[in-house]
């Protein structure tokens, strides 16, 4: 990984600008798990660093943007850009990230540039609609896992995708592998979300539906509860919950099992992933690791 972080130096300091090697040097790296799911896919390929850079940098961009969009102050347990240096600032850094790594995908081949730049058009995309889907309470499973789809999943699809082809490896194996990867990892987010407390998620537990998000646990509940119930929660969603209601919803979700069953989905996603790369050992790892973060 020490390799990736380099990288990552090398492309902000050709940026040749001093206000942006200090503004980045203020963020979180977070995970990195695009980064690491390209090297084990490319481990022993010369541009899989730099790779697994350019994918870093667009998911940074894309988190600075929805920052902004969302008007979220805490990012990865740090004060976000946006609440530090303003918006304008937070927009126009991501604006030179995501383009400096267009640029530099230019070295790569035409396959592998599109998949990853066409996978920013779908994420954009994602955002717009999980946007426009917090106006009002959604209770569509399907249009919430399209949406999850597009914003968290087409990413880490086109991470996976793009090292498979750079290392010569089946590449369709290891688009089904991201895509379920991405998918999972999106919905244990969202469960943690409800089962977490501040301090451990890095910002407000129990936000997604303040912020209008009706994620799968608050589907799989509003399809069990009786009329008066969906109403009741219908009435919390986008709202600055009450701790009383908080709780009704945490014991009406108990009660449902709706955590759990978001959890066999994320589940099931995972053992899709691990089947299309069976005898990838490294990948299962990451797959495995992934899952026990819910507990
Ligand atoms: C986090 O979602 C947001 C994303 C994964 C994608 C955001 C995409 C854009 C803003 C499109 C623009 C793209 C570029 C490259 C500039 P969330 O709000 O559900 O998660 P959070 O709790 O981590 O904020
Ligand atoms: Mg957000």
């Amino acid at each position: 990984m020490q390799r990736v972080e380099l990288e990552i130096a090398r492309l902000i300091k050709e940026i040749e600008y001093d206000e942006v090697t200090k503004l980045f040097a203020m963020l979180s790296g977070g995970k990195r798990l695009r980064a690491k799911l390209i090297l084990k896919i490319a481990p022993n390929h010369e541009k899989a660093p730099l790779l697994a850079a350019i994918v870093e940098l667009i998911h940074g961009a894309s988190l600075l943007h929805d920052d902004v969009i969302d008007d979220s102050h805490t990012r990865r347990g740090v004060a976000s850009v946006n609440a530090t240096e303003g918006s304008k600032t937070a927009v126009m850094l991501g604006d030179i990230l995501y383009s400096k790594a267009f640029t530099e995908l230019l070295s790569f081949d035409k396959e592998i540039a599109k998949c990853v730049a066409s996978s920013v058009t779908a994420l954009s995309k994602g955002e717009m609609q999980d946007v426009k889907m917090a106006d009002r309470f959604n209770s569509d499973e399907k249009k919430y896992l399209d949406m999850l789809y597009l914003k968290t999943a087409t990413l880490i699809e086109a991470a996976a995708t793009a090292s498979a082809l750079l290392a010569g490896k089946d590449a369709q194996k290891h688009a089904v592998y991201g895509r379920n990867l991405g998918l999972s990892f999106q919905i244990i987010d969202d469960i943690l979300d409800i089962t977490s407390d501040a301090t451990t998620l890095g910002k407000p537990a129990m936000n997604d539906f303040v912020e209008g998000k009706c994620t799968l646990p608050y589907i799989y509940l509003y399809e069990a509860l009786n009329e008066e119930d969906k109403k009741r929660l219908e009435r919390s969603h986008a709202q600055k919950t009450e701790e009383s209601e908080t709780l009704w919803i945490k014991e009406k979700m108990k009660e449902n099992e709706s955590i759990e069953k978001s959890f066999l989905l994320a589940q099931k996603l995972s053992y899709e992933a691990m089947q299309a790369v069976e005898d990838d050992k490294e990948l299962v790892s990451i797959l495995e690791t992934m899952i026990k973060r819910s507990y």
